[in-house]
């Protein structure tokens, strides 16, 4: 079945997930093709969960032998780690994986429960991502609002967009599926997938930034650490230096989306400003009813 996502665009639904149509062929033939090698690591998020963030301080922790001259100043996040099904299979064939350097890092918005056999069945690395799903709304609200792909349908009203929400319609979406399939799968394999909050980065990108190093086999020695380097890492991939960027600030990844509209306020809470204390209660419902199962999956400071 297909429906019109609040924005204009075409949804569609596959194994209980929805999916924006136009990106559907490339998480088909990413969930068909792609052969995931054990060093390869999978930076898998909801849209607006933190993934440009993520990538860069992925990218970082890998390539911090020179950050003075990082590749991030001159690259965007998305240039320098593609997105499995938005970039590398989206035209289905020819996905050029021979180009890209070992340790591969790939991206992916896909539910866990669609991802092609070879990520769970391998040894590869799973860094999950997961945000208050009210900031992720208004996040994603902004962002598709900022960058039109069907200028021609006038956009549904908050309260609309909201209700869809709810109801799980959304780009790979239902979200309380996205992240309690991850955290499920963290749980399993604490070696093979890491679950961590926005939030928690928010707070304390130090101790994120040692967790994830640790995980995917790179972990700071004690030289690294004197020397600053975490910390240097989480300068030069906050939010502020960042959105300064004139890489970040021009031009447009994929020849549609506007590159400066990933960087917008970076906050913990800005829900707030937008949506209802009764909208609010209403997601924290929703997550009670179907994170039941999922012991220790909360968010807290609604
Ligand atoms: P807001 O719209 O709430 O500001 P994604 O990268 O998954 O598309 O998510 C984008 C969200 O992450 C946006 O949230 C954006 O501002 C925020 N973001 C981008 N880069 C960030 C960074 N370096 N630090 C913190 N937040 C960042």
């Amino acid at each position: 079945p297909q429906k019109r996502n609040w924005d204009g665009r075409m949804l569609c639904q596959y194994q209980n997930n929805w999916f924006p149509v136009r990106d559907f062929q490339g998480v088909l033939s990413c969930q068909k093709n792609f052969q995931a090698n054990e060093t390869d690591i999978i930076l898998a998020t909801m849209p607006k969960a933190g993934t440009t963030w993520l990538k860069a301080l992925t990218f970082s922790i890998l390539n911090r032998h020179d950050l003075d001259e990082s590749p991030l100043l001159t690259s965007t996040s998305h240039d320098l780690i593609p997105f499995l099904e938005l970039d590398t299979y989206r035209d289905g064939q020819n996905p050029g994986l021979e180009n890209i350097p070992f340790p591969r890092i790939f991206a992916t918005h896909i539910p866990y429960r669609v991802l092609p056999d070879s990520i769970p069945g391998s040894k590869c690395k799973i860094i999950y991502i997961c945000r208050n799903p009210l900031d992720q709304f208004v996040s994603h609200r902004f962002f598709l609002l900022k960058n039109r792909l069907q200028p021609e349908q006038d956009p549904l009203s908050l309260d609309e967009a909201f209700e869809m929400y709810c109801d799980g319609i959304h780009p790979f979406g239902p979200f309380w599926d996205h992240m309690a399939e991850y955290f499920q799968a963290g749980l399993e394999n604490p070696d093979r997938v890491l679950f961590l909050k926005y939030e928690e980065l928010k707070e304390d990108i130090v101790s994120s930034l040692k967790k994830m190093a640790g995980f995917i086999g790179a972990p700071f020695s004690v030289e690294e650490e004197k020397q600053g380097v975490v910390e240097e890492i989480a300068r030069l991939c906050s939010m502020k230096n960042m959105k300064s960027l004139n890489v970040n600030k021009d031009g447009k990844w994929n020849g549609i989306i506007e590159n400066s509209s990933f960087y917008r306020k970076g906050e913990v809470g800005d829900w707030k400003n937008h949506l209802t204390s009764s909208m609010a209660g209403r997601v924290e419902k929703i997550l009670e009813e179907k994170l039941s199962g999922s012991s220790g999956l909360t968010f807290k400071n609604y």
